[in-house]
């Protein structure tokens, strides 16, 4: 039988390039292996957490939607939905937070960083949390566990949910029997933090992205801004330490990728190295750029698309859920 691998990416701003290379690409790469039925989501309710502005969350959401689909997601062989679409999810949200231990929840690693910080700053450790975001693990668990998913490719700092996510299945099944599938996750090892800007994990917490569908003239100007070093063109570099070496790799064809690697050991100047950086990259990046424009300029096609993949979702959700009730004892 096929292994459903499954993820969501919450919208919580622009898709950047770390969405891309460190979870959209990799996705997309296992969604055509024939092992595996593909189930990717717009994990909306997860966006919620963060208190967003009604225009900055749609824009947002259908973003990612739009970002997925522009970048080649087939929704005809990848289950594609808003996890808002599927409300068996919350149902079972409900279920497996009366299974969780709050001192799970106070482990998880999201909330505790915000309570040391909040703590460091004599506040109230409690302070700005609000019960969606203590809650996240779990609605990540129902995610997760509504889809018998096998495999679920994330990045380190979600490891821990997905550890959760196992440790709640295991308490259901050991109470009600065998019914939920235990998940794995897996890890893109070479390319799980990919630097920003400023040399720190691309990541919208610290704002040193670079938005995918930047356009072209801001996309220069963004590479340009990649942090560097004062050394000389003609000084050798270490490929293999250098922001603009990672990404290049990303987007360049090996036999590219041989001759930077040579022009950083013999030197390079910095300029000329963002200058080829930029050309591979927009190489890449011009027709999803204009795919993603259509796209967000006609939002009901992605709605159709969406609303087609949440009725896909359904048809398994609804009897699954069904089942877990009947092993509850809701109805015999
Ligand atoms: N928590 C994930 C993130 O921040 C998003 C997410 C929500 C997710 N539900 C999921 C990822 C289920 C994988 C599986 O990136």
């Amino acid at each position: 039988m096929k292994k459903t691998i499954l993820t969501g990416i919450k919208p919580t701003g622009q898709i950047h390039l770390g969405n891309y290379i460190g979870a959209i690409k990799p996705a997309l790469e296992l969604a055509v292996e024939e092992d595996y039925s593909p189930i990717y989501f717009v994990a909306d309710y997860h966006g919620l957490t963060k208190t967003i502005d009604s225009e900055d969350f749609r824009s947002f959401s259908y973003g990612i939607a739009a970002a997925w689909l522009a970048l080649g997601l087939n929704p005809e062989k990848t289950i594609f939905y808003r996890q808002s679409d599927v409300p068996e999810i919350f149902e079972l949200n409900w279920i497996l937070s009366c299974l969780a231990s709050k001192g799970l929840m106070n482990r998880a690693h999201a909330y505790k960083a915000i309570a040391d910080n909040n703590r460091k700053a004599q506040k109230d450790k409690d302070y700005g949390v609000n019960m969606g975001l203590y809650n996240y693990p779990i609605l990540m668990a129902a995610d997760i566990l509504m889809f018998r998913t096998g495999i679920v490719p994330v990045g380190k700092d979600q490891i821990q949910h997905v550890e959760i996510a196992r440790d709640i299945a295991e308490s259901f099944n050991r109470k009600y029997g065998e019914t939920f599938v235990l998940p794995d996750y897996n890890i893109q090892e070479d390319t799980a933090v990919l630097p920003g800007l400023d040399g720190r994990k691309m990541s919208k917490s610290y704002h040193n992205t670079i938005p995918i569908f930047s356009e072209q003239a801001k996309l220069r100007k963004l590479i340009n801004k990649i942090k560097t070093d004062s050394l000389p063109p003609e000084v050798p570099k270490d490929p293999d330490k250098s922001t603009i070496f990672m990404l290049y790799k990303e987007f360049a064809l090996p036999a590219e990728v041989e001759s930077m690697r040579q022009q950083f050991l013999t030197g390079v100047g910095w300029g000329e190295a963002k200058g080829q950086l930029f050309h591979v990259m927009n190489r890449f990046l011009e027709q999803p750029r204009e795919r993603y424009k259509e796209l967000m300029e006609n939002p009901e096609t992605i709605d159709k698309v969406l609303k087609e993949g949440a009725d896909k979702a359904r048809e398994m959700s609804v009897p699954f859920l069904k089942e877990i009730k009947r092993k509850i004892g809701f109805y015999s």
